[in-house]
């Protein structure tokens, strides 16, 4: 495998990676990737229906990443993909963790549209095969840490969040953005129940949407995203607890106060709006000085140290240089 370093990041260069026969077989694919790769990102994924039908073995680089800037690159091994789609948390369609994967069939994934609202020079509505190709695709594998105490590790296919955000200028008074998430009882069974105030809003500081780790998300395993894990775009903040991750975004806001997410609504004592992983600062009901890494539930499988930041520190400290991480959990 070929790594190098450069500015903290770790890249990797699929090709170098790839077997042989999958190379091969993914030659279209890598086509694509190259066609990104020389700044019009947007025909990879023009390929993506090609790519549903050739999975990327678990562990493989996934095609079509050409990883010019591949975030903070995890060498654990890879959660299988049966696990990541389907023990998932996406409350529009259920609570337990096996009722997205059985219930998201009914969400209708095109038409699709993001609207980019607020505080920006230059606000519009990107329909989702637009905004796709706004930037090349990258593949970054990311730990995901739940606040419940169990993480996985997933290869993403998507861009730095900063792209769209300079695309759209923000004004001098832009501070914050807010994910909207779709809200649709038709689509979405879950909405029936009060669990939560619908629709799922989350949000970050502008400082930590435009962090190169901030990743808008379009697939996951070298396919498009399954519905239950937040197609056709999705937010992924790999140094917080995964429900800062909003799934199926329909809205971008940009404002001058700090917003209301939905689980500091639901519940402002256990959910605070930074939601950094930190072992330090316990949730009222879960120790989260410990994970369980899903995939690893055998009789003697242990429970892992969770780490600061999630393991993302070097890249990420400084943006709370100075700030009372207990205060502001
Ligand atoms: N986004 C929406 N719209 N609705 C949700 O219920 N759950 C969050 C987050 N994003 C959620 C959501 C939580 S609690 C987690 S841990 C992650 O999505 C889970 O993502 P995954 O199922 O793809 O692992």
């Amino acid at each position: 495998m070929h790594v190098t370093k450069d500015r903290g990041f770790i890249h990797r260069v699929p090709s170098e990676i790839t077997p042989r026969a999958a190379y091969e077989s993914r030659r279209d694919w890598l086509r694509h990737a190259a066609l990104a790769a020389a700044g019009s990102g947007l025909a990879a994924w023009a390929g993506r229906d090609a790519l549903a039908q050739t999975p990327a073995p678990a562990g493989a680089a996934l095609p079509g990443a050409h990883s010019s800037v591949a975030g903070a690159v995890t060498m654990e091994k890879i959660t299988a993909r049966k696990d990541a789609t389907t023990y998932n948390n996406f409350y529009e369609f259920g609570t337990d963790k096996s009722d997205p994967a059985g219930a998201a069939h009914t969400l209708k994934t095109r038409p699709w549209s993001v609207a980019i609202e607020g505080e920006v020079k230059k606000p519009r509505s990107f329909d989702i095969d637009e905004l796709i190709k706004l930037a090349p695709i990258e593949e970054r594998i990311y730990r995901l840490r739940c606040v419940e105490g169990w993480s996985m590790v997933i290869p993403w296919q998507g861009w730095s969040l900063s792209n769209l955000i300079k695309a759209v200028e923000p004004t001098g008074n832009a501070k914050y953005l807010q994910f909207v998430t779709l809200a649709d009882r038709a689509q979405m069974p879950g909405l029936r129940s009060g669990v939560l105030d619908w629709p799922y809003v989350e949000g970050l500081r502008l400082d930590e949407a435009m962090h190169p780790l901030a990743l808008l998300a379009f697939g996951m395993y070298g396919e498009v995203l399954p519905k239950q894990n937040g197609a056709p775009v999705r937010m992924v903040l790999p140094w917080k607890y995964g429900f800062k991750s909003a799934k199926s975004i329909v809205k971008i806001r940009f404002i001058a106060q700090q917003p209301k997410t939905s689980w500091e609504t639901a519940a402002a004592n256990e959910y605070g709006f930074y939601s950094n992983v930190n072992p330090l600062v316990d949730h009222p009901r879960w120790s989260q000085a410990t994970e369980r890494r899903i995939g690893e539930d055998g009789l003697f499988a242990k429970r892992r140290a969770t780490l600061m930041f999630n393991g993302y520190e070097p890249q990420v400290g400084q943006l709370y240089a100075g700030m009372d991480l207990k205060k502001f959990y």
